[in-house]
């Protein structure tokens, strides 16, 4: 039996109003820069980016994900910055929550039990707005979105027509109870 492998990532993925707020700023940015805007349903912060794996191994993988306790914390999306080397804008922040790195640390340490040999850049948490930009970012452009998380993703990137499109394999949330200043 031929079996195709996914293509996969570990991400956190915006709520409705989180993602709405991002595309909005990515308009804001491709005013001035240019570039192809990402869709509002493609936005995403990659925790742990996996590549391509086969159908036995995307079941370790989402193990992986039930070993690794989902986190509630605020992001506070503060700035927006280019890459001249590949032509991104992004959305980020000037320091990167403790619960955040912890999540990705917590995920690489995962991977690595199960045996994932994941290849990775430095962890530079980010949402990509626009690609292919020409003209530098203006400081005009200003972020300022707060992004309530309460769990991560495993998201199969699928090459349509349209581009890519993410589609979740699977999600963690921390149950509402758990939460902080749950009822
Ligand atoms: P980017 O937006 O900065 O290009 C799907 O491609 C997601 O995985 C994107 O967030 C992309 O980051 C990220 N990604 C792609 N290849 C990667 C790699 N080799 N290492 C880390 N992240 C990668």
């Amino acid at each position: 039996m031929v079996t195709k492998p996914s293509r996969v990532f570990f991400a956190l993925w915006p709520d409705d109003a989180t993602a709405k707020r991002l595309h909005r700023l990515g308009a804001d940015a491709q005013a001035v820069c240019d570039g192809r805007r990402m869709r509002r349903d493609t936005l995403h912060l990659t925790l742990v980016f996996i590549g391509d794996v086969s159908p036995a191994r995307l079941a370790d993988l989402i193990a992986v994900g039930d070993r690794t306790a989902p986190a509630t914390f605020a992001l506070q999306l503060d700035r927006v910055g280019s890459w001249r080397h590949n032509g991104i804008v992004w959305a980020g922040m000037e320091h990167c929550p403790a619960p955040l790195s912890d999540l990705v640390d917590r995920l690489d340490a995962g991977l690595d039990k199960a045996g994932f040999a994941v290849e990775r850049r430095t962890f530079t948490p980010h949402v990509t707005l626009l690609r292919n930009t020409r003209v530098p970012l203006q400081p005009a452009v200003v972020a300022s979105i707060e992004w309530q998380v309460d769990g991560f993703v495993l998201l199969e990137s699928r090459r349509t027509e349209a581009g890519a499109q993410y589609v979740p394999v699977r999600q963690w949330r921390v149950e509402s109870g758990d939460r902080p200043n749950a009822a």
